[in-house]
């Protein structure tokens, strides 16, 4: 079997253009465009890539974008006054920190002084809790651009074994909540599991969230499993690779991402999806 592939590129400029529409629509209406605060603390070049690309998009939209890019040696106290400004300003419908921040930082002290009704990447306490209680409010946003991608490609994970391999906030827990939601069986697998080839052997369907290039060998997917790749590594000589090994993986499975153009794209449709919910939210 050689998989069909997933085309994330193509699904997150669908989601775009259908975010754009509701954005002109409240214009139309005499609203605000949404607003998204991106804050971006210290010189991560990988971080300042993501960033880049979160801003763009939003232009494209017809979004507000303002940017915070403060020096790394900038202070907690700093930071949570900047966040508190952001809470109170009308203009700004959601507010997003990218990580990881700098040492000095306590990340989850920041994450959680965020207004839960902003908070559009979806990594306060309280959101992470309205996910597990099955009502969710502001969804993490790469988990649910793979619900989204899955639903677009009418690939039903209602029933289905799926295995997660990656435990982090960000991606592999809430994705465990997701596929719980819409009725999948979930097993998450980390660093201590015992037989990761077996767990990911008996999946219909493999999200692979660690950040660790070709972890996982094409020979351990089932025939006919569906692929998701979230890892996004930078091989030496420059190219980017997933967390699965393509080249084998797609020979067995049936579906299956590409990295680029799988995932990546769909974090940020969820992020301005999220945006246009939080403007939404505020208009009540
Ligand atoms: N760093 C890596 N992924 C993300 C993300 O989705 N949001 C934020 N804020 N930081 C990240």
């Amino acid at each position: 079997m050689t998989a069909q592939l997933i085309d994330g590129k193509k699904v997150s400029e669908k989601c775009l253009v259908t975010v754009r529409e509701c954005v002109d629509a409240r214009v139309a209406r005499g609203l605000r465009a949404p607003g998204l605060a991106v804050v971006l603390v210290g010189d991560n070049p990988a971080s300042a890539v993501y960033v880049r690309n979160k801003k763009a998009a939003c232009e494209k939209v017809g979004f507000q974008s303002f940017s915070y890019h403060l020096p790394s040696q900038t202070s907690e106290y700093e930071l949570l006054n900047l966040i508190n400004e952001l809470n109170n300003n009308d203009e700004i419908d959601g507010i997003l920190v990218q990580l990881p921040l700098p040492q000095h930082i306590d990340g989850q002290k920041i994450l959680e002084k965020i207004n839960p009704n902003k908070d559009v990447d979806g990594f306060h306490p309280y959101n992470v809790g309205r996910l597990l209680v099955r009502m969710p409010l502001m969804r993490p946003c790469t988990p649910k651009g793979v619900m989204t991608l899955l639903k677009e490609y009418d690939i039903d994970v209602k029933r289905k074994k799926v295995t997660i391999v990656g435990a982090s906030n960000i991606v592999g827990r809430p994705m465990m909540l997701e596929m719980l939601l819409a009725g999948a069986t979930p097993t998450i697998c980390h660093r201590f599991t015992e037989n990761l080839a077996d767990e990911v052997g008996q999946a219909d369907i493999v999200v692979a969230a660690v950040g660790n290039p070709n972890l996982i060998k094409g020979e351990w997917i089932k025939q006919g499993a569906v692929v998701v790749d979230v890892g996004i590594n930078r091989l030496e000589d420059g190219t980017l690779c997933g967390d699965v090994d393509f080249a084998i993986a797609k020979e067995r499975a049936a579906w299956i991402t590409p990295v680029p153009g799988g995932v990546g794209p769909m974090t940020i449709a969820s992020l301005l999806e999220n945006t246009l919910q939080a403007a939404e939210l505020s208009d009540k």
